[in-house]
């Protein structure tokens, strides 16, 4: 079975998670994108959505659901989104897309963020994907040489990334994160930070993985 068609299964799955009433909070991702795709193939209505990205914006629109203004909306049951990584915590690293400062804005909106990941995210410790920090562009050179400084890795600047935000990102690579907890705090701390893709103040409650054998759920206790 290709990623592809894993990636297809766990977004088939997450259908389940989508309230019949009320909104939806939906991601970025190759992932998500097959998650639209399903949803405009079921059928099911919902009364809006909000969303992580433009494009995102752009193909729920084309499947005819209403993309409401976050600003607009106190909050809402269920947000679904895909990962860079999964520890067994729920613990997530996010935004290979770029998109991470409005995922975690839509994450912190959402009773219950399910994540749809196929097995190959899965991870004991997270950090063999890069890190990615969205910073202020006129303080990016600083925020380089604190990430080095806070992290220990290396961290290196995504060319040509100009996120939905007008930022740029800069992904740390070379860690091993045993804490995530304190790590997001510190990256968080950085003056010129807008958002590190660790999840660990706020991860996942519901992890959907799909494997050869089928979709397999993990919940939180
Ligand atoms: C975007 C994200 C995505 O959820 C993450 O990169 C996973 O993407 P994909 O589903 O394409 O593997 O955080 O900012």
């Amino acid at each position: 079975m290709t990623q592809d068609e894993l990636k297809t299964m766990v977004a088939k799955a997450a259908l389940d998670y989508v309230p019949r009433k009320g909104i939806l909070g939906v991601g970025s991702g190759s992932t998500v994108v097959k998650f639209i795709e399903q949803l405009g193939k079921s059928g099911i209505h919902i009364d809006g959505a909000v969303s992580s990205s433009v494009k995102t914006t752009h193909l729920l629109e084309k499947i005819g659901v209403e993309v409401l203004d976050p600003n607009d909306v106190e909050g809402y049951d269920v947000y679904i989104d895909g990962a860079d990584e999964v520890d067994p915590n729920f613990n997530l690293i996010k935004g290979g897309g770029a998109c991470l400062t409005r995922e975690k804005i839509l994450t912190s909106m959402a009773s219950k963020f399910v994540c749809i990941v196929d097995k190959s995210k899965l991870v004991d410790t997270l950090g063999a994907f890069p890190l990615p920090v969205e910073v202020i562009p006129m303080g990016r050179e600083q925020v380089i040489r604190q990430l080095r400084k806070v992290t220990g890795g290396d961290p290196v600047l995504r060319k040509g990334c100009i996120t939905d935000n007008g930022c740029q990102i800069v992904d740390v690579r070379g860690l091993e994160i045993t804490d995530p907890i304190a790590l997001e705090d510190a990256i968080n701390a950085i003056p010129g930070v807008v958002t590190v893709g660790l999840f660990a103040r706020r991860g996942a409650e519901v992890v959907l993985y799909s494997e050869e054998d089928g979709v397999q759920v993990r919940k939180r206790a």
